[in-house]
């Protein structure tokens, strides 16, 4: 028997055979049927920084404006030991030990795909990060809500953002990870307004409230926090992430989660929520979760495994067989992918 944390990993695995088969969450179809957690947030809310304070590691382009143009399905892998380094699904023979390069590597495939044109596209970037130092988790990054266009934008954008943020957080299997800044209201929250319109129940709700440290004096979280404000299943967490003054002083990870650890355990309003505030705490309520949410949906995840098996063979019967090394060679080995999935996760059911 597997352990548990081997399911998000086959997962990962199924997600990124969707993806060249180019399923992409459509109506039906396997990739939609696949729990994940989906990262949402006004601009500036502190997404980039939530993301990289759960992996540990600085790697994604940062700027003004709206940076994260293409969905990014980050999955984390955690390693027995060895070096970290991260991988491209566009790039799979190619290891990226320096995260520099990774962010460089993010911005010029976003530029590939949507040309330097500020648009967005909603065809996926896929990063894994194997690493000693993160738990096994997906995260998908997607575009922050906006208000409005900046310069060379087309008008369009702010509709197009929201369709494509709400088309990842309205499937039923999605794990909502709801970004709000303590030094705004949380009731105009943009991510906790979408995620009450497509999770009222708030059952697959996490609410994030990040920039504590950015609060006026004499005012706190604690009615968010403690959920009298607005009400979750889940707990919220708070978070401290790194100021921009503590970015451009190079202030590493490691450093900045010890600042947020103690920031948590020195604070008169928030002491006695230490132990449930953070970033790494944040990091293993998710993967604990993700794992529950994949293992409750084993069955009907492994029905459409074998609905692409159906499909897979009807379409190498169409090509004929012996299959050469064209297209037919790829989908005969994601049909072989499918079949040991199916087999893995049927064991799961025992
Ligand atoms: P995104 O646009 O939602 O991805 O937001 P970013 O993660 O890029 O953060 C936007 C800005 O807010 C950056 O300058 C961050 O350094 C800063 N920031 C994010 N979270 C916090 C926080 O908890 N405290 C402080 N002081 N600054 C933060
Ligand atoms: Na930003
Ligand atoms: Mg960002």
């Amino acid at each position: 028997m597997a352990t548990m944390e081997s399911l998000i990993g086959l997962v990962n695995r199924i997600q990124r055979a969707c993806t060249v088969l180019g399923d992409h969450g459509g109506e039906g179809s396997l990739w939609e049927a696949l729990p994940s957690v989906a990262v949402v947030g006004g601009q500036s809310s502190g997404k980039s920084s939530v993301l990289e304070s759960i992996v540990g590691r600085d790697f994604l382009p940062r700027g003004s404006g709206i940076v994260t143009r293409r969905p990014l399905v980050l999955q984390l892998h955690k390693t027995e030991s060895g070096s970290e380094y991260a991988e491209f699904l566009h790039a799979p023979r190619r290891k990226y030990p320096d995260f520099a390069a990774v962010r460089k590597e993010i911005a010029d495939e976003t530029d590939r795909i949507t040309g330097k044109s500020k648009q967005i596209s909603n065809v996926p970037i896929h990063l894994s990060i194997y690493s000693p130092h993160v738990v096994n988790l997906t995260l998908i990054d997607l575009p922050g809500l906006t208000k409005v266009a900046v310069e060379g934008q087309p008008e369009s954008i702010v509709r197009d953002i929201e369709e494509m943020v709400r088309s990842y957080v309205e499937k039923p299997n999605c794990i909502i990870l709801a970004i709000s800044p303590a030094n705004q209201d949380i009731a105009t929250s943009d991510a906790i307004k979408l995620a009450r319109e497509v999770d009222p129940s708030g059952e697959r709700t996490f609410g994030v409230v990040t920039k504590l440290d950015l609060m006026d004096k004499g005012t706190n979280a604690l009615d968010v926090l403690e959920g009298r404000s607005y009400r979750l299943q889940h707990p919220w967490v708070g978070i401290v992430n790194r100021s921009q003054a503590d970015i451009n002083k190079n202030v590493d990870m490691i450093a900045a989660r010890r600042k947020e650890q103690e920031y948590f355990a020195n604070s008169p309003d928030y002491g006695h929520l230490a132990h449930k505030m953070g970033s790494e705490y944040l990091a293993k309520l998710l993967s604990k979760h993700l794992e529950s949410a994949i293992r409750a949906r084993i069955p009907s995840i492994v029905a459409l495994i074998n609905k692409t098996i159906d499909e897979l063979e009807a379409e190498l019967d169409r090509l004929g067989r012996p299959i050469g090394v064209d297209g037919g060679a790829q989908l005969y080995t994601i049909l072989e992918m499918c079949r040991a999935f199916d087999r893995i996760f049927k064991e799961h059911l025992d």
